[in-house]
């Protein structure tokens, strides 16, 4: 691991906290796991370096018993916790509001379910200083500030006008939209601006740190730009701008050692033991739009249409996690999925016997999601567009044997790196998953343990520590960005041949 100088702190900030607080009817606190890929990155990242995380609890009206969480924390991943705290206000125009109504689906293309509401962006501003404020009361002169994903996109701007003496650097796990989408943003200025005041800017694939240079180009003046791809950005105030692409990737050696473990061993016999004699295609999803969920229940739906020999010889397992439940869109989305399922369900099951589509709506234990990576013969990733998802590097390191295939989506982050391996697919093109379905259904144990392999021996050098190293080393080295190198092609398709 890249050491920081001596002395030095890590100070860590993201908008969610790998547990949430959550205030029962009785008014009793709970302590839950969060959900999603900026938790699952960032704990062994912590666990490894310790330091401080400064962070939002996520719980309701009250305030959250610091104590509680310190000590959960403490115990779960062993470094400080700096809790900061939302009214209702803010949680509504911060998160719910500007993160997740306006650069959420904007970030994803999907500018269509944006809700440009200008008093979101003032309480936008509002809480990245409140973030500002608690990071500059903890912070020391010489520290390493690392400030993660959408929602904190002005913290460094607020943290200049505390003339700390400190690098901040900051990683977007979402895309970065062309030109052309972003423009429609009206805050789409100052928000570049504000990423301007980081010392080090890192994106999941090397097409979003174009787009962002793209966007600084048409619309920020007196910028120079150099490097090949643009590697640095010299404002005009004389600060130079540190841009890479960093692919996010999971601690692999904990996955591939924990899907090992006689109790998932079990958990996964238990399910194949209900399941026989077919194989079993997952997908695991938060509850979100971007996620193509519908599209992908659809495209199953039209594999059993059009190969009929699919039909009792194979079964999706669904998960869907709950997210965000507060936002309409969300919302209707979950009753979408519903019906979909029942419709599927009602045209195919077959009375007694086979029923197509298993749908689970919660969050599993860390057992049972390995387990179901485990035990399943196809993964179905198919978002319309996501930053990297984890979930599609989980499931490979999870295959232990090595007979498993993965269809993944062409617009997620991960395809930049796997896409020789995996069975690529464009979500929006029903017949083309449905395809992809069956191909992967009859493909041969022997390519499908050649691609198996070359994926787990790619994620196996490049770990989450190793995304670390590279981008500390960006941020604190004396050269600009090293990682990946400065093509689309991934570090992960080193050593690959393709089959395709
Ligand atoms: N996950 C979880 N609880 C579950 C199922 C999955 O926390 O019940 C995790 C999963 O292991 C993965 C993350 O959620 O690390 C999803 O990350 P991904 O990058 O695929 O998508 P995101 O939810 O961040 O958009
Ligand atoms: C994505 C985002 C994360 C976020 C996660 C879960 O992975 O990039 O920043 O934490 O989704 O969403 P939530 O709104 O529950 O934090």
């Amino acid at each position: 691991m890249t050491n920081l100088q001596s002395g030095a702190g890590l100070i860590v900030v993201s908008n969610r906290l790998p547990v949430v607080l959550r205030w029962d009817e009785d008014s009793v606190c709970r302590i839950e796991p969060a959900s999603g890929g900026l938790v699952s990155a960032l704990t062994p990242v912590l666990r490894d370096c310790g330091g401080t995380w400064v962070s939002w609890p996520g719980s309701g009206t009250e305030a959250p018993d610091p104590d509680a969480l310190l000590r959960e924390t403490a115990d779960r991943i062993g470094c400080r916790l700096r809790p900061v705290t939302l009214t209702e206000e803010e949680q509504h125009g911060f998160y719910h509001g500007f993160s997740n109504e306006i650069v959420w689906p904007l970030f994803h293309d999907l500018q269509s379910l944006c809700n440009f509401n200008p008093g979101y962006w003032r309480v936008y501003c509002a809480v990245n200083r409140k973030y500002a404020e608690a990071i500059a009361a903890d912070a020391a002169d010489g520290d390493f500030i690392w400030v993660h994903d959408y929602h904190l996109m002005n913290v460094a701007q607020e943290l200049r006008r505390h003339r700390l003496s400190a690098r901040i650097a900051f990683f977007l796990h979402i895309p970065f939209p062309p030109p052309d989408i972003f423009m429609k943003l009206p805050w789409r200025l100052p928000l570049l601006n504000a990423l301007l005041q980081y010392d080090l800017l890192g994106f999941q694939t090397p097409r979003d740190q174009r787009n962002f240079v793209e966007c600084v180009r048409m619309l920020v003046t007196g910028v120079t730009i150099r490097g090949r791809p643009e590697a640095c950005i010299t404002t005009l105030g004389q600060r130079k701008v540190r841009i890479g692409s960093f692919p996010i990737s999971i601690d692999y050696g904990s996955f591939a050692r924990r899907a090992a473990a006689v109790d998932v061993a079990g958990r996964a016999a238990g399910l194949r033991a209900l399941l026989p004699d077919r194989q079993l295609l997952l997908g695991v999803d938060r509850l979100d739009y971007t996620k193509g969920i519908p599209l992908r229940l659809k495209a199953f739906a039209n594999a059993l249409e059009r190969y009929p020999q699919l039909r009792e010889h194979v079964t999706l397992i669904q998960v869907v996690v709950p997210s965000r439940a507060d936002i309409p869109r969300y919302r209707e989305l979950k009753a979408e999925i519903e019906q979909l399922v029942g419709k599927i369900n009602g045209r195919f099951t077959r009375p007694g016997g086979w029923v197509p589509i298993h749908y689970v709506f919660r969050s599993l234990v860390p057992a049972d999601l390995l387990a179901y990576y485990r035990v399943a013969e196809i993964a179905l990733v198919t978002p319309l567009k996501d930053g990297m998802n984890l979930v599609a590097k989980e499931y490979c390191a999870c295959s232990i044997e090595q007979e498993c295939v993965l269809i993944l989506s062409e617009f997620a982050g991960a395809a930049a790196q796997m896409r020789h391996d995996a069975l690529l697919v464009n979500p929006y093109d029903v017949e083309g998953v449905a395809d992809a379905i069956h191909r992967a259904y009859a493909m041969d144990i022997a390519e499908r343990r050649r691609r198996m392999r070359r994926m787990r021996r790619a994620l196996r050098e490049h770990d989450i520590f190793r995304w670390v190293d590279s981008f500390l080393h960006a941020a604190i080295g004396p050269d600009l960005p090293v990682f990946p190198p400065s093509t689309e092609e991934s570090p992960l398709r080193r050593g690959g041949d393709s089959p395709d």
